[in-house]
């Protein structure tokens, strides 16, 4: 029996399709490890439907008699949610349909991230750390990290390791070999299909991985756009958007953030780095130097091809904080 201190999760939108997906593994100890205890505290709108469906899903996690799930709270009230939380995962938002975009998004769900913004800063533990998923991910981390008076900014990330993976597995794929040898394959810019999934310094079996898949027209003009635009492709046959994937991600984003010299794609604060605007969230690779605290890895360098992506990305962020402007204080 384990002895450690509960640590407090908030996940938001928590009846959703990701909600189901995340909740249990969270509870079974796959996200913060097999000997830590979580008191799960649990977001839904506050309406009859979700906040029903939210009790449901709540019967089903005390059904599974999980060893390290000490408690549970279910609210509709963000401050109640977030209350003493060490992190909040912000999934809770509009997911889009068929034919949109996410930057469709941006008006109806930017808006959730303020007042959950200002909460967390409110009530969170002193060393709260956010990760958001719900999309447009990394202008709407931007919005709720705008709010932070206290927390500092580094603590608020959003989610691109999803593409990580995507883009992982594609290589792979197309090598023809496992998973675990393809490595330092990173994510920059938005977590749409302007993405940069930088296959110029990926690794397969230890070797350049462009002299290894030796097309580079095929990486330019079929793997970029097929890594980007995975998640239309999603939709398209599901007829909704990626859940269990996008949970696995998020155990993957925290996992990670807490695992010590763990190198991965994270969409931070961009202070100006690999030629980012100043103040839009980006992907791009961080090392974890301490459990929750990561520096940013800035040694790649660029070459014109990959310089162009990141202008293209870069712009796209720009212009979905012009079209939000309004939401930030
Ligand atoms: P869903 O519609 O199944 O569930 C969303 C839940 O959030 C609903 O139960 C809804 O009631 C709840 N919700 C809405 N507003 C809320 C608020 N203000 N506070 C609390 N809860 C709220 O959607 P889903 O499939 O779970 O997706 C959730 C979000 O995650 C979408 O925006 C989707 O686009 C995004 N997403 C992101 C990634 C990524 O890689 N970043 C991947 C997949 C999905
Ligand atoms: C994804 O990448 O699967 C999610 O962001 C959902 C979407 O809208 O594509």
């Amino acid at each position: 029996m384990t002895t450690k201190t509960p640590i407090r999760v908030a996940v938001t939108g928590a009846a959703g399709n990701i909600g189901y997906a995340l909740l249990f593994r969270i509870a079974s100890g796959e996200m913060f490890g097999k000997d830590q205890p979580v008191i799960l505290q649990l977001l839904e709108i506050p309406v009859e439907g979700p906040q029903k469906a939210l009790k449901g899903v709540a019967m089903e996690l005390e059904d599974c008699a999980f060893p390290l799930l000490q408690d549970m709270v279910l609210t509709g009230e963000a401050e109640v949610a977030f209350k003493d939380v060490n992190w909040a995962l912000l999934v809770g938002s509009k997911p889009r349909g068929p034919g949109m975009e996410r930057a469709d998004l941006l008006k109806d769900n930017g808006k959730i991230f303020i007042a959950q913004g200002k909460a967390i800063d409110a009530v969170a533990a002193d060393n709260a750390r956010v990760a958001v998923v719900g999309n447009p991910c990394n202008t709407n981390v931007m919005i709720a990290a705008n709010q932070a008076k206290r927390l500092p900014k580094d603590r608020f990330t959003a989610m691109v390791r999803l593409d990580e993976n995507r883009g992982r597995a594609q290589l792979a794929k197309k090598a023809g070999v496992s998973i675990n040898d393809v490595s330092d394959l990173f994510i920059y810019g938005n977590h749409s299909p302007t993405m940069f999934a930088d296959f110029t310094h990926a690794k397969i079996g230890g070797k350049d991985a462009a002299s290894v898949i030796g097309d580079e027209a095929w990486l330019k003009n079929e793997y970029l756009p097929a890594v980007g635009k995975r998640g239309a492709a999603i939709i398209e046959a599901r007829g909704l958007s990626s859940a269990a994937s996008a949970a696995n991600a998020l155990i993957d984003h925290v996992r990670d953030l807490n695992t010590v010299g763990a190198i991965h794609s994270v969409a931070v604060d961009s202070q100006g780095r690999y030629g980012f605007a100043e103040g839009v969230w980006a992907g791009m690779p961080v090392k974890t130097t301490a459990p929750g605290a990561y520096e940013v890895i800035t040694s790649y360098e660029m070459d014109d091809f990959a310089k162009s992506k990141i202008a293209l990305t870069n712009d796209e962020l720009v212009g979905e904080r012009e079209t939000i402007k309004d939401l930030l204080v």
